[in-house]
Parts: C-alpha cells; structure tokens; sequence
C-alpha cells in the first residue's frame, strides 16, 4: 500500500508495534527444550490480547499463529510438538492485522550455544538486511535494495536463497511488488513517498536452494545448510525509511 495520511501511518505504527512485542516476547521465551507449539501458543495469546489477528491464519489459513522453521528450514516452518535443542537456530516469523493494517517481522534466534558459524550467519543476514534498508528512499529504484543485499551476502560470503522475496504490505500480508534480495537490473520502478514494504533476505551457507517439504507448508534448502531471515516492514519516505517493526 501507499501510506497517504496520518491515520493509516498511525493504523501501521499499531500493528507494527504489535508484530514487535511478539517477536521480542517469543525470543525471550526461546530456550532449550521448549517446543515450537508452545512459543506459537504465546504468540496467539498476544495477539489475542492485542485484538490483532495472525495473518498467516487470516490469509492463507495457515496451521499456526506464527511460522517457527528451526535450521534447514527456511520458511513457514508449522509450529508443532519439536522441542529445540541445545545448538539450533530457530527462526520465528510473525505477521499480523489489526482493523485492516498489516505488519510481518522475522527474526532468526540462536538456542543455547551455537556454532560460532551460526552465528556468523546470523550477523551476516542482519548486516544484508540494514543494508538493503539504507538503501530506500523514496524516487529510488527498487533494485537499489537486492543490489545492496547481494552484496553484503557476497562480501560475507554466504548464498542468497534463490526465491524467496520481500513485498508490499500493509493492507494485505502479500502485495506487489517483490522485493528481491537479488539485483534485477529490469526492477526499474521507483519507490514511492509512503510505499510500504517488507525486506526480508535468506542467507545459507549452502547453495541457496530450496524445495517444499511434504508437509505442504515448510521450506527447507536443498542441500540441508543452515539458513537465517531477518525481515522488517517500513514506510518508504523521502527521507529514507521508518522501520514499524
Ligand atoms: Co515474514
Ligand atoms: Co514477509
């Protein structure tokens, strides 16, 4: 959507504050034995108590309030009896509504102690992820971010999962357009005053494909790499981003 007025910044700064408090609630609840249905549970609780809605639920009715996908899974990982372990890299990734604004946010959470790989991967998907945000300002291409992204993950060394976009948001979990964590030199369309957006790059240390598993919902790469998300929605302005989560 394009943010026109006081109202709706307002009605995204609520529902991104929300995404917020959820994400920073589950990281703090993430722990060595706790199962991904619990940490879920606790989302659907905040959510509840906030009068916002899941939005994976709402739009795609999905099995779960969240998307929790622990190591190998990149994506719309189903919340389910798993309990993590010492070691693994649980990415929690929480999109919500509330009275017709929406937000969606992912983190990627270190269990108990991790590989010193891990969490390299980590640091490298944030660093591709404020990359790609400091590079919106309004009148620029979009392709500004996917260059930035692509080389931040090049300079760290790690794979870009082929595939796996951010997009506008805010009055659906899904808008146009893509947002590629890749640069497309054909991604010519300037951003626009007000545009809001998801940036959302997926980093392996592996070779940066994936298939869906039989679950019919959860992404994991190819090859079994680890892989790490960070995502954000922001308003696009002329003076560069605001961040809402
Ligand atoms: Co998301
Ligand atoms: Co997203």
């Amino acid at each position: 959507m394009i943010a026109r007025n006081n109202t709706e910044i307002k009605g995204l700064r609520t529902i991104g504050r929300i995404v917020r408090k959820v994400l920073d609630e589950l990281e703090n609840a993430v722990a060595v034995g706790i199962s991904t249905a619990e940490l879920d549970e606790l989302a659907g609780q905040i959510l509840e108590s906030e009068k916002a809605r899941s939005a994976p639920k709402l739009a795609y009715d999905f099995p779960g309030f969240t998307c929790i996908s622990v190591n190998d899974e990149a994506a719309h990982g189903i919340p389910g009896p798993r309990r993590l372990k010492n070691g693994d890299l649980v990415n929690i990734d929480v999109s919500a509504e509330k009275n017709g604004f929406w937000a969606d946010s992912g983190r990627s959470i270190p269990v108990g102690d991790v590989t010193v790989d891990a969490r390299d991967l980590c640091r490298a998907t944030r660093n591709a992820l404020w990359a790609g945000i400091r590079a919106v300002k309004a009148g620029q291409p979009i392709n500004v971010i996917g260059k930035e992204v692509e080389r931040t993950a090049i300079e760290e060394g790690y794979e870009i999962i082929n595939g796996l976009v951010g997009h506008g948001v805010g009055r659906h979990i899904h808008e146009p357009p893509e947002v590629h964590n890749l640069f497309m030199p054909n991604h010519t369309d300037l951003l626009a005053d007000g545009q809001v957006i998801t940036i959302e790059p997926f980093l392996t240390s592996g070779r940066g494909d994936y298939k869906k598993a039989n679950d019919g919902w959860t992404l994991k790469t190819i090859d079994g790499a680890l892989c790490a998300q960070y995502e954000h929605t922001l308003i696009v302005t002329a003076q560069g981003p605001i961040v809402l989560t």
